[in-house]
């Protein structure tokens, strides 16, 4: 069916009227430079679906550095150019109301594959070529911005009857060995639009491509399963690619993400808890809980998780063997435990066990403090040393464990204490 693309390009429900501004802008400054201009990719996808789009990437025929010189002179910002792939990032001005604030310009590329699995080589070229060097056909569609060219589809590969037939086809039988990260790809718009991999794709994720797969640094599969856990349907991609045997391929040590575990990936934290809602973290810490600390290590290592990663996975494994043996203790020797491991892990471990006095400790008990300090102790002359932490936290303990109540309760147990 024929889609009027340059009225769903115009629809503020489908595309923000402030966006549809820059993008108008960046077409005419690309049309005075005779340079034929592009939306590419995801947009396209999105757009042919009537789906909401945000993100956009601009690719140009001609040097898109030159172009985002172009626009800076007229329009401000900054540019950051990287003159060995011809693209550059400009850096919005304040001008443009606009998130994201920069927006990457590319020149048009040919690319090859020095060695499967390896990032490409690249070389400017046309259109055509560019979409020919990408991953699916509903990937592989352009949409032109220039001149009285507004709104054209470009779509040698057929993308749009494979949109219309729910089908995902890479576009070569190499496709997959050229960057097995695509099987991951294939696997997240297949979960997301409820859409098929075709057959003669299904046929490449074979011991071939796993291999290569395997073969890649752990941060480019960690960057695959980062964007999986951003995802709405998260824990049913991780059940295909599990399913598909790329967990066994790339590390048998890999979990199943537990089905009851799957909805509350999808709950916010309440606003009292004041956990910022970290998709990812949580997503890691949900799906690795129940694995022993040993293989939750190996993993970390194999995906290559920065620290924050890494510190929240393993002490969500910990606190939840823990939890049994910690119910009985008092609030402060709870307080004392949590404070040491991310709130994150602390949220992660309360939404699978409904344990009360995590609760109390994110709502309430963290946010307790003792009203003497630091200052108020060597105002009394106690000469400062580590003897300063053990005054300070018996006091706090005193006010979480509800042994005083109030400031002057609290003097009269520190007189105690002296
Ligand atoms: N692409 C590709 N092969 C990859 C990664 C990306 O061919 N391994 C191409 C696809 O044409 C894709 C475009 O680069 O459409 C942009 O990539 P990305 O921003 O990751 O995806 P989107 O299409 O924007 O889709 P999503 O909604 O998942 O972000």
């Amino acid at each position: 069916m024929q889609k009027d693309l340059p009225r769903l390009m115009r629809d503020p429900n489908l595309f923000p009227s402030e966006k549809q501004t820059l993008l108008s802008n960046i077409a005419d400054q690309a049309a005075s430079l005779d340079m034929p201009c592009y939306l590419v990719g995801g947009f396209v996808r999105d757009l042919l679906l009537n789906q909401p789009v945000n993100d956009f990437d601009i690719v140009v025929e001609g040097d898109a550095i030159e172009l985002g010189a172009a626009l800076v002179k007229k329009y401000g910002g900054k540019l950051t150019p990287h003159t060995k792939f011809r693209t550059a990032i400009w850096h919005l001005p304040s001008s443009f109301i606009i998130y994201p604030s920069s927006l990457d310009l590319i020149t048009a590329r040919k690319e090859t594959y020095s060695r499967l699995g390896a990032l490409p080589t690249i070389k400017p070229s046309t259109i055509d070529d560019d979409l020919r060097r990408r991953d699916f056909t509903i990937n592989a569609m352009a949409v032109r911005l220039d001149g009285d060219h507004f709104g054209e589809l470009l779509d040698p590969l057929n993308g749009q009857a494979d949109l219309e037939k729910k089908i995902i086809r890479v576009l070569h039988p190499r496709s997959l060995m050229d960057d097995p990260t695509r099987i991951f790809r294939a696997i997240r718009y297949m979960t997301r639009y409820s859409f098929i991999l075709h057959p003669s794709s299904v046929i490449l994720i074979n011991l071939e491509s796993l291999s290569i797969l395997n073969s890649l640094s752990g941060e480019r599969i960690r960057h695959e399963f980062d964007l999986i856990f951003e995802e709405e349907n998260s824990a049913q991609m991780l059940a295909r690619l599990n399913e598909l045997g790329i967990f066994n391929a790339f590390d048998p040590s890999l979990p199943k993400f537990i089905d009851q575990y799957a909805k509350l990936l999808n709950s916010n934290p309440p606003a009292e808890f004041g956990v910022s809602a970290n998709r990812v973290i949580l997503g890691y810490s949900l799906w690795l809980m129940d694995s022993s600390l040993d293989v939750v290590k190996a993993i970390a290592k194999r995906l290559d998780f920065n620290s924050e990663l890494r510190e929240a996975s393993l002490a969500v494994v910990q606190l939840k063997k823990d939890l049994h043996s910690l119910k009985k203790i008092s609030p402060s020797q709870w307080t004392f435990r949590l404070e040491k491991i991310p709130l994150i892990a602390v949220y992660a471990i309360w939404l699978v066990s409904n344990e009360t006095a995590l609760k109390e400790f994110l709502v309430k008990w963290r946010h307790i403090k003792s009203g003497i300090t630091g200052d108020d102790l060597k105002a009394r002359g106690i000469p400062t040393g580590p003897r300063y932490k053990e005054i300070l936290s018996q006091l706090r303990a005193a006010r979480l464990d509800g042994e005083i109540k109030n400031d002057k309760e609290e003097e009269e147990l520190l007189n105690t204490l002296l």
